[in-house]
């Protein structure tokens, strides 16, 4: 025993009686050089999760699911943290011909990216109703009424994306169930706004009515709610043929038309096209990254294991892991959606980047440490 060692200890226990705790004991936890990340990088396929997807669907009936979703638990974690990653709850949700789930709001911003349906599947936000089709996404930023539907004779399937633990974290989570118009409950909204409202309004880049309704929910978010991947595929096409970023190859940004920003406060929403052979150099970030594969099929190397991925398939890339994006085919494109914590990152002061060169040299971009 070192010497003062049993008086120290002394003073230890009547600290913790205090409820408090001597720094010292724990400083290397309190402080770290890297960030502790529990999180482990994960493919969900949808060639696994689609016969389940098929058998719950007609015997889960909508009383038993408020929400009848599949939500992708990182292996990182026990039950008492039912996420994605640090910063996103994601799953494949999935919604029978007929059926109606009631609207409702909450402070979490949503997402949707669909996956299948056969256009007849719609979500209502703020009384515009948006017809889904492959690749289209809608957001909901918070404190938007939002319902969602399926008036068609196909089973719809998306991917939620929505950032719950960071409300969560915040103490802040809060949803509202009691949707009522002119005083009187009803178990969807009336669409109150023509058919594209926003994408009409704010979908032509530089071009904005200048009579056009631009706030929508807390505000602060995106007055178009809706993006076709018709147009978003057009765009990608329309620079496909430029070097590209070389950590992302050919990526557009979903922006806010107001302000050129991410389109939600707490998420940024990307595509990115790699073109046949195409393979990224590689990166890490402090950003969570969550990546769904629209068209093709390929593979990235995180911490240098390899992940493959195909069509539908949901990855994640934790905080501070290394990687780089490959198409696996010579000769047709792959896709990449993704959605990522950046813009509360941004907020908060916590981006931290590092980039491997063509030559291997590591360039560190930080914010607020030094490089
Ligand atoms: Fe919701
Ligand atoms: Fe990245």
């Amino acid at each position: 025993m070192s010497k003062h060692e049993s008086e120290r200890n002394e003073i230890y226990d009547a600290v913790g009686k205090l409820n408090a705790y001597p720094f010292w004991l724990i400083q290397g936890d309190m402080e770290p050089e890297e960030p502790r990340v529990r999180e482990i990088p994960h493919v969900w396929r949808f060639k696994d999760f689609e016969p389940l997807i098929a058998k719950a669907g007609p015997i889960v009936p909508h009383e038993m699911a408020e929400r009848r979703a599949f939500i992708f638990h990182n292996p990182g974690y026990d039950m008492s943290r039912p996420y994605t990653t640090n910063t996103q709850y994601i799953a494949y949700s999935f919604y029978m011909p007929g059926e109606i789930f009631e609207p409702h709001i909450h402070t979490p911003s949503a997402s949707r990216m669909l996956l299948r349906s056969d256009g007849k599947g719609y979500t209502t936000v703020e009384g515009e109703k948006c017809y889904l089709e492959r690749g289209d996404l809608v957001i909901t930023p918070s404190g938007t009424w939002h319902d969602h539907g399926n008036e068609g004779q196909e089973p719809m399937i998306w991917v939620d994306m929505l950032d719950i633990p960071i409300p969560v974290l915040f103490n802040a989570a809060k949803f509202g169930w009691d949707y009522k118009e002119n005083g009187v409950s009803t178990d969807r909204q009336s669409a109150t706004r023509s058919q594209h409202y926003s994408k009409r309004h704010y979908g032509f880049g530089g071009l904005r009515p200048r009579f056009a309704q631009t706030e929508i929910g807390n505000r602060n978010s995106s007055p178009q709610l809706h993006w076709k991947y018709t147009d978003v595929r057009a765009a990608l096409d329309a620079v496909r043929h430029e070097a590209g970023d070389p950590y992302d190859g050919v990526v557009v940004d979903y922006v806010d038309v107001m302000t050129g920003g991410p389109i939600q406060k707490t998420q940024n929403f990307s595509m990115q096209l790699l073109r046949p052979g195409e393979h990224t150099l590689s990166h890490r970030h402090t950003n969570n990254a969550v990546y769904v594969c629209i068209e093709g099929s390929g593979y990235t190397i995180i911490n240098g294991e390899k992940y493959a991925w195909e069509e539908n398939d949901v990855f994640c890339i934790p905080s501070m892991h290394w990687h780089e994006h490959v198409n696996g085919s010579g000769k047709v494109d792959a896709v990449l959606y993704s959605v990522t914590d950046s813009p509360a990152m941004d907020k908060l002061g916590l981006r931290w980047e590092e980039r491997k060169t063509a030559s291997g040299d590591i360039v560190k971009l930080g914010n607020v440490i030094p490089a």
